[in-house]
């Protein structure tokens, strides 16, 4: 399968799914389909996806629990749920 899903929560109310590029990070992902993981003056202000600045935290659902995970550090291989704070 050369794509995978991505379900976007923001909260329990709206929820949104991409398709996604098998192994592209998160962060592109995101971007490229119009959603930010950064909030505020962080969208003109970070690391561009080098892993620095980790302002494009998301929370990843892993085993029945959410964890904080910069984006751009993911890979999508699998099918992911995310919550963007
Ligand atoms: S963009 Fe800076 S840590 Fe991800």
């Amino acid at each position: 399968m050369a794509e995978v899903t991505v379900k976007i929560y923001w909260d329990a109310a709206r929820v949104a799914e991409i398709r996604v590029r098998r192994g592209a990070t998160l962060r592109s992902a995101l971007l490229e389909a119009g959603f930010s993981p950064y909030q505020g003056r962080f969208r003109q202000l970070n690391c561009k996806g080098l892993g620095l600045c980790g302002s494009c935290k998301v929370l990843v659902a892993e085993n029945s629990q959410l964890w904080e995970r910069r984006s751009c550090q993911i890979r999508c291989f699998n099918d992911l749920e995310i919550k963007v704070q």
